[in-house]
């Protein structure tokens, strides 16, 4: 077990260190700019008020980051925590001109703060990495206030078989698109397994309230190509 979980964080190591210069790009390039319209369903479902305070988990590139701040007019704190050296550091670059929001090395496992100190938390298409979920999700309910509110934006399973058929068989070339802009087919094929393994809606459900959280709810995005879960401390 130990080893699988040394292999499992080597490997997305050093998938994203070989993708990080290209992984905005990428994000637009495999879907279609979707991928805008569902981190920004997030931020509308979260609804955060002024001044709150919000970690960041799995953060890469800070899209997260940027579109909560942007949404309080940059009257808000944000810690964005990021493991990968090279993802941490294009996003520091891409936000360097908010001193509202500051970037930590850290693991989800392992949080680098205080119990009871954030009113939000969010991880986006970062839960799927990470090397123990239940860990992740009891360092998210031991870092929110009471009355903070955890919301996880993260690739599920598709409803409708048509959709999801065409939605298998597109992910099939997604390794070939990558192998044309990164230069290597091995990150999307860790992409494409990745959630092909990952938990279904309700699965997920239940392991955010195993782990304390209240009123757990998602909704699906694109047919559940996607969903967003939230759950709450109280
Ligand atoms: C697909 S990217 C998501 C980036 C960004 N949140 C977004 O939505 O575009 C996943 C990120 O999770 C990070 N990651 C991997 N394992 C992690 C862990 N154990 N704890 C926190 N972040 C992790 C990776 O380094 C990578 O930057």
């Amino acid at each position: 077990m130990k080893n699988n979980i040394q292999d499992k964080s080597k490997l997305v190591n050093s998938v994203f260190s070989e993708v990080y210069k290209k992984y905005d790009i990428m994000n637009d390039i495999m879907s279609f700019g979707v991928h805008r319209i569902w981190k920004q369903n997030m931020m509308d479902w979260m609804s955060p008020q002024a001044n709150s305070f919000l970690i960041d988990v799995a953060s890469g590139t800070g899209d997260i980051a940027l579109t909560y701040s942007k949404k309080l007019s940059h009257k808000c704190k944000i810690s964005c925590v990021e493991p990968n050296k090279e993802m941490l550091a294009m996003g520091q670059k891409k936000l360097e001109i908010y001193d509202n929001i500051k970037w930590h090395k850290a693991n989800a496992e392992r949080l680098p703060f205080k119990d009871d100190t954030f009113d939000f938390y969010t991880i986006s298409f970062g839960i799927r990495n990470v090397n123990n979920i239940n860990l992740t999700l009891k360092e998210a309910f031991r870092v929110l206030k009471t009355g903070g509110r955890f919301m996880c934006l993260e690739f599920s399973k598709v409803e409708n078989p048509l959709i999801d058929m065409l939605y298998k068989n597109y992910s099939k070339i997604i390794p070939i698109i990558g192998e044309k802009i990164v230069g290597s087919k091995r990150p999307y094929n860790y992409l494409v397994k990745s959630i092909d393994d990952f938990y279904n809606q309700s699965e997920l459900v239940s392991l955010i309230k195993k782990n304390g959280f209240q009123t757990v709810k998602f909704r699906n995005l694109s047919n559940g190509i996607a969903a967003i879960h939230s759950g709450w401390k109280i």
